[in-house]
């Protein structure tokens, strides 16, 4: 039987009417149109879904809705501020999205948002990450273009930028 959830999704209240079971994943992509977070296997084996909620790294394929209710959930959309830079092309990027644009750290890209979320999310916890911490951090997140150098450099220059 469907319920009613009420969470905040990139800093605005929402309220869905789903099975509670339902992967937070669909209740993003198909509920609020949010399709910026990836289905890749389904099945909680390679981060392409990868959020946070309350501030920590989830895969939402594998996470029933009911389990964001009176959260915060935050998706590769809220992570950049939205308006336009005076004199700029588009809205600015996060350090973390302008590091990997900057190291062309993606191929095809489907992985790269959950990349970045579980970046996000490490170097909210450890601004300086060592290569070692970073690989533990995104041991989930598989990237099947095998672009690891240069996700690597580029979780670097998001935490020399204070990503
Ligand atoms: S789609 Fe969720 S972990 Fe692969
Ligand atoms: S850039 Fe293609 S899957 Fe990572």
């Amino acid at each position: 039987m469907d319920a009613t959830i009420t969470f905040t999704v990139n800093g605005r209240q929402r309220t869905v009417t789903v099975d509670p079971q339902r992967p937070l994943l669909d209740v993003l992509r198909e509920e609020l149109q949010l399709t910026g977070t990836k289905y890749g296997c389904g099945e909680g084996r390679c981060g392409a879904c990868t959020v946070l909620l309350d501030g920590k790294r989830v895969r939402s394929c594998i996470t029933p809705a009911a389990s964001a209710a009176g959260k915060e959930v935050l998706t590769i959309e809220g992570l950049a501020p939205q308006k336009p830079q005076a004199g700029a092309e588009g809205g600015s990027l996060h350090p973390v999205q302008a590091a990997f644009l900057a190291e062309g750290a993606f191929q095809c890209g489907y992985c790269t948002p959950g990349m970045i979320m579980s970046t996000v999310a490490l170097l909210r916890e450890t601004p300086h990450p060592t290569d070692e911490q970073i690989l533990s951090a995104l041991n989930g997140n598989l990237c099947r273009c095998n672009d690891y150098p240069r996700i690597l450099k580029a979780v670097h220059r998001a935490a020399g930028a204070g990503g």
